[in-house]
């Protein structure tokens, strides 16, 4: 749509949240509210603009792709038309309005509602919705005989309505799509004499309706879409929408999800057919999910990657790390940012690896760390193995080369290498480099003192 551009109002606080960050940065379902919002916003138009004043630094690093309107000072929604003014200069096509809290709308109503706008040559259309619980929202006051075929009068807000007002639960959305010569002929009529001494923009309705321009109301069907955030109660019943709209569309592409109300997948996670997601499982940021995987209950995944076959058994933590093809990690294994698993590999029970690369078929089954490790391929990592990474002031490296062997409860003292085909003895502490092919052994030697046993248990 050529002519339609897009406002996004964000300067306000969001008082009722109680929070030092802005309202609309709040994050719900893998994206802030404002964020989800922009989503919504650019296939309808590619021409966004967004109001921000507080915290606008943040916002203007954040949103990607629009331009920016300065509202140092925020005087009420009405205000915010205002300071978008100047940067509007001649255009005379159709702006829509969408606040920066209303996270669940999808583009498609967006596009319904401006079509309707379109087709019955409205100054001004309002996107409405009946509500079962219209608290602190602007209530539509439908016309009655005002002369004209405008079926809405105005809006009053919650804070200034009566009694008989607020048993409206018909409310305003704050979508809206206006005439922009129109919007801002009336925006010039708007005072703050008002509950909250705010320019409202809701007041741009009552004005065009009074001067018997047309003004179109269009209800929402999805009630549920339109939800405006304001309180962190509002944060949490937008989240389990939005995650289980997120189940909703991965189950139609042939995921798994076995109880999708437990689970949490953000907005831009994606995942393979036929992978299987077990209940209580999280799976966050950028995370990218290969196919006929299984991911069984209690783990989380965070910005990482995980190839097709591969299982996750319980209570696994995998963080900004890759995981290739065929892989099986857990139960209780901990992969930390920069974790590099090649395909086949195997990682078991309570083993922690952190900015290390595995190769293909290497296993470390049991109780290990790796830190800051380069391991190649098919190398066996015994049972409480660990690199010992950290001398106090700097991070040391360890490599471990193809094929080689590195028997249960050694330490890697770090920095330190272990040749093709190296082995080391269970129990060792290494602390020089082992030839390819050589067996170290770097443990006190045994000593075995015959029949002094029985002496440990007499009395002195
Ligand atoms: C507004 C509407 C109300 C509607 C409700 C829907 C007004 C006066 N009221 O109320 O009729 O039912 O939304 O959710 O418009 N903002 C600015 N600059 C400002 C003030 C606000 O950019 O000076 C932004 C906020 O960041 C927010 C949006 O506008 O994203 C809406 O503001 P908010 O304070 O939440 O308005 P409501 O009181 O919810
Ligand atoms: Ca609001």
């Amino acid at each position: 749509m050529n002519n339609l551009r897009i406002l996004i109002l964000a300067a306000g606080k969001g008082t009722r949240m109680k929070s030092r960050k802005a309202k609309v940065l709040h994050p719900v379902g893998g994206a802030t509210l404002v964020g989800h919002v922009l989503r919504a916003a650019l296939p309808v138009s590619g021409n966004v603009s967004v109001v921000v004043g507080h915290q606008a630094d943040q916002l203007k690093t954040l949103l990607q792709g629009v331009t920016f309107v300065d509202q140092t000072e925020q005087l009420g929604t009405g205000h915010a038309l205002m300071c978008a003014r100047e940067s509007l200069g001649d255009f005379t096509g159709d702006l829509l309005v969408l606040p920066g809290d209303v996270p669940l709308i999808r583009p498609e109503t967006i596009q319904e509602f401006v079509r309707f706008h379109h087709d019955g040559k409205f100054q001004a259309s309002v996107l409405t919705a009946d509500v079962p619980d219209p608290h602190g929202y602007g209530r539509i006051i439908r016309s009655k005989g005002l002369g004209n075929d405008n079926e809405i009068a105005g809006i009053v807000e919650h804070r200034d309505a009566s009694p008989d007002e607020l048993r409206i639960t018909e409310i305003n959305t704050s979508i809206y799509v206006f005439n922009t010569p129109a919007l801002f002929q009336a925006l010039s009529k708007v005072q703050n004499k008002n509950a909250q001494s705010e320019y409202y923009l809701t007041d741009v309705i009552g004005i065009l309706a009074g001067e018997g321009q047309k003004v179109g109301v269009w209800k929402a069907s999805h009630a549920e879409e339109i939800l405006g955030i304001n309180t962190r109660q509002e944060l949490a019943i937008t989240d389990r929408i939005m995650r289980r709209r997120k189940c909703e569309s991965l189950m139609s592409e042939g995921v798994t999800i076995i109880d999708p109300p437990s689970t949490f997948i953000d907005v831009d996670v994606k995942i393979g057919a036929d992978t299987v997601i077990f209940p209580s499982v999280q799976i966050y940021g950028s995370s990218v999910i290969g196919a006929d995987v299984t991911i069984q209950s209690f783990s989380r995944i965070a910005n990482s990657q995980i190839g097709s076959r591969t299982t996750l058994l319980e209570g696994c933590i995998v963080v900004d790390s890759s995981v290739g093809d065929d892989v099986s990690i857990g139960p209780y294994a901990h992969l930390r940012m920069g974790t590099r698993l090649d395909h086949t590999v195997k990682v078991g029970n309570f083993v922690e690896i952190k900015k290390s690369t595995l190769g293909s078929g290497t296993k470390s089954m049991h109780l290990a760390y790796m830190g800051d490790a380069t391991i190649g391929r098919n190398v066996n990592i015994g049972a409480g193995v660990i690199t010992v990474n950290y001398d106090g002031v700097n991070k040391n490296p360890t490599t471990i080369e193809d094929d080689a062997f590195i028997g249960s409860d050694s330490q890697l003292i770090a920095p330190v290498r272990v040749g093709k085909g190296g082995f080391v003895a269970a129990g060792s502490t290494i602390t020089e480099d082992v030839p390819a092919e050589s067996l170290a052994i770097g443990r006190g030697r045994q000593v075995n003192k015959e029949n002094r046993a029985p002496h440990r248990k007499k009395k002195v």
